[in-house]
């Protein structure tokens, strides 16, 4: 695994390995999961090169303690990286990814009016900065996202079309602890008891797909959102259940044929997001 930190290193490095085939690339921040791995093995299994990049990128953080206690352990990642074999670890500086600050404001319709967008605003702007920036940089063929950032990966197959770039987006399932919870880098943050309680917010989706079948959409809201609730050291920022493609609310489940639940829960300072799918295409 070569490591580079420049555009310079990177473009030398990819130039020679890019002749060897079909480049597939796992854009990360970093503090590596096994919800990251998986992306990196799906890369490696569909592609000849892998490319991961890890890079905390300050302008999707719309909360600056949040960005401030992101997890950071490059040396740990290296040697987690180094057992699932990727070709290239991109693990830039701030000034390298931005040499000067970047003013482009995206338009992706109503698609970040709504749930992340709208409890983080300008997160989808600068998600999508670093991550033109970096497809720009690396030209993959394909790139591996995370389903447990629903929003975000229907974002970024908008990105590329709006851009018309020619990656292939490929959405990966969530990878779960045992006890259910999504895997993430927030979840290390977690004290002993709030650990206890986050698995809460799986098991609720998990039991909201048995209640949705005799139930009403709004039913099934006030369902999750009671049961959360009703956890000392869970705070609902929002469950809604939206049309999988438009990410719009459905108040039906004949609505569409694509219906995810997506939830935000505060673990006292700690927020974490996850999804379930009542409906798929
Ligand atoms: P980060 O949160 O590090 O996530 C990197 C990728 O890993 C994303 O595609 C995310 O959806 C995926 N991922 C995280 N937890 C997962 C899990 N439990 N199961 C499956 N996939 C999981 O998302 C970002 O970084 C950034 O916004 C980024 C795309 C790198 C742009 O800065």
């Amino acid at each position: 695994m070569h490591i580079v930190r420049t555009r310079e290193e990177l473009d030398e490095k990819l130039s020679a390995l890019k002749k060897s085939g079909i480049v597939g690339f796992v854009p990360t921040m970093g503090a590596l999961h096994e919800g990251h791995l998986s992306l990196v093995r799906q890369a490696r299994r569909a592609c000849d090169i892998v490319v991961v990049s890890i890079f905390v990128n300050p302008t999707q953080f719309n909360d600056p303690k949040d960005l401030e206690r992101y997890p950071r352990n490059l040396e740990e990642d290296i040697r987690l990286l180094k057992t699932v074999s990727c070709e290239l670890l991109f693990a830039p500086t701030v000034e390298e990814v931005y040499p000067e600050p970047d003013t482009r404001v995206f338009d992706f319709g109503q698609l970040d009016k709504v749930m992340e967008g709208q409890h983080r605003p300008g997160h989808f702007n600068g998600v999508a900065q670093v991550l033109s920036r970096f497809f720009d940089m690396i030209k993959p063929d394909k790139a591996f996202f995370g389903q447990k950032d629903f929003q975000q990966l229907v974002i970024v197959r908008h990105l590329v079309r709006q851009l018309k770039m020619d990656i292939e987006i490929v959405g990966c399932p969530i990878v779960r602890e045992p006890d259910g919870l999504a895997m993430s880098s927030r979840n290390r943050l977690l004290t002993e008891k709030q650990r206890k309680s986050a698995p809460l917010i799986a098991k609720t989706l998990i039991e909201s797909c048995n209640f949705a079948k005799n139930n009403t959409v709004e039913d099934t809201i006030n369902f999750v959102s009671d049961t959360i609730k009703r956890n000392e050291d869970l705070k609902l920022e929002y469950f809604q259940i939206v049309n999988g493609n438009t990410l719009q609310p459905v108040d039906n489940w004949d609505e569409s044929s694509y219906i995810v639940g997506c939830i935000a829960v505060f673990v006292g300072e700690i927020r974490l997001i996850d999804n379930v799918i009542y409906k798929d295409e």
